[in-house]
């Protein structure tokens, strides 16, 4: 049913409502960074869906059976059974969150100066690449920018070949959906593709699939196949060397990861990393709670109902953006609607980090917390300058979301007033986490 909310309340949290000024105080306090703010003082946190999501009422009953065991737990079974039925791979490695299983395989397959291709890296990926002196590469699709174009998740199958012929690839990662391009679906037929190539060169093809089953949907929809999300997720995950995901995402878990393969000539070294990084190969990190959670949470996300509800919200937000003429990237994605601040705040150079200063003012304005995707976060490598709203699972409402609609227009009216920023410190791989920022006033140019 449209616009409908699926789920009934059970335990609540309240949501707080400052004044204009007292949020102007924080963000000044925070460095203009709304990593740095309190969740306390957020009215509507879009900043993430990862480990956000609001957990079902049979998850917090299969949690109070964990088995805390370090060797052998019965909750390590249930989430092993669980997790080889979700992706059809034979071996499961535990892992705490996503960017465990991303250093694991860095450890494994990067060398100085090779390069790691993707559709494109979402930035934990990017980063530790970097600190492992690879080169991170992406190669979206050339389609990316066409509206008609479903599947802008996709990987660029020339310039794969044109890599893997030429220079030193380590390996290659489908980002499956692509995140930081918009939550985007990836098709089977461009995974299948790009897999044979990079077998055809030798090299390890890894899919990161923490939103395999939001991709599932989309493709079930845009393609019209008469498959089950599980049928469908195995199909894509036949197409490659190792799977991993973090689990905080399709999982609808707070925490977790796992890596998966089928070929014995991995494991022994991914077990050894794991135990020397995250823990014994039965909890690998995570407490039997967690793996509870999680071993329910792959279940449930396989819910056809589950996952129209969740993209109707994407798209239902989406939507409200667009009518309000906000340039967003459409088709809508998985789990959160792209807000395109480059075109939506003409005035601002992508240097001067025009999407962070949509974010700042939607907190300003609101209290709306969300991600800048663009120049903070990639540097010279960013794609475009996106603003990404990432609705965590079964958690707001659509009321919520018509309250997000609605800043938005406000700042509409007074978005020529904005201003950029600049940068005064941040670490150099992660810059987006740690950043401090200071606006930089026309006024103040103008005069220098
Ligand atoms: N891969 C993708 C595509 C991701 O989106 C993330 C995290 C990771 C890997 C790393 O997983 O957080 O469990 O270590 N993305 C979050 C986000 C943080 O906001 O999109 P993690």
């Amino acid at each position: 049913m449209e616009n409908f909310e699926l789920y009934k309340y059970k335990v609540v949290q309240k949501i707080n409502f400052l004044s204009l000024e007292e949020r102007e105080k924080i963000l000044e306090n925070a460095g203009y960074n709304v990593f740095n703010i309190s969740s306390k003082y957020i009215t509507v946190d879009l900043l993430t869906d990862s480990g956000t999501n609001t957990i079902s009422d049979l998850q917090l009953s299969m949690m109070m059976l964990f088995d805390e065991s370090y060797a052998g737990a019965e909750s390590f079974e249930r989430f092993l059974q669980s997790a080889k039925d979700f992706c059809n791979k034979r071996f499961i490695v535990p892992v705490h969150q996503g960017r465990a299983a991303e250093k694991i395989l860095a450890e494994i397959f990067c060398s100085k100066g090779s390069i790691v291709l993707s559709n494109t890296h979402f930035d934990t990926g990017f980063a530790i690449y970097k600190y492992k002196e690879s080169i991170p590469v992406n190669i979206p699709t050339p389609f990316y920018g066409d509206e008609a174009f479903l599947f802008k998740g996709n990987i660029d199958l020339d310039k794969l070949e044109s890599f893997l012929k030429n220079e030193n690839v380590s390996h290659v990662v489908m980002t499956i959906t692509n995140n930081a391009l918009g939550g985007q679906p990836v098709d089977l037929e461009n995974v299948a593709q790009a897999y044979e190539l990079t077998k055809k060169y030798g090299k390890p093809f890894i899919i990161d699939g923490c939103r395999i089953a939001e991709n599932a949907i989309l493709y079930k929809k845009y393609r019209g196949v008469n498959k089950s999300i599980k049928e469908i997720i195995h199909s894509y995950t036949h197409y490659c060397d190792i799977f991993y995901m973090s689990t905080k995402k399709d999982g609808i878990a707070h925490m977790g990861g796992f890596i998966a393969l089928d070929d014995e000539k991995f494991l022994p070294k991914i077990r050894q990393l794991a135990i020397l990084f995250e823990g014994f190969p039965s909890y690998g990190g995570l407490s039997g709670k967690d793996m509870e959670i999680i071993a329910q949470g792959l279940r449930e996300v396989l819910d056809e109902d589950y996952l129209n509800d969740r993209i109707n919200q994407v798209s239902f937000l989406g939507n409200l953006l667009d009518r309000i003429g906000v340039p967003v990237i459409k088709p809508f994605g998985g789990h959160a609607v792209f807000v395109d601040a480059q075109k939506f705040i003409e005035h601002i150079k992508p240097e001067d980090y025009v999407a962070q200063s949509l974010v700042v003012e939607l907190y300003r304005r609101g209290g709306i917390r969300a991600v800048e995707v663009g120049y903070l976060m990639y540097g010279k490598d960013a794609i475009r300058n996106l603003v990404r709203l990432a609705i965590p699972r079964r958690t707001y409402t659509y009321s919520h979301l018509q309250f997000v609609a609605k800043i938005f227009e406000e700042i509409k009216e007074n978005k020529d007033e904005l201003d950029g920023f600049e940068v005064v410190s941040a670490d150099p791989l992660v810059p987006h986490f740690t950043a401090i920022l200071r606006p930089k006033r026309r006024s103040n140019i103008e005069r220098s």
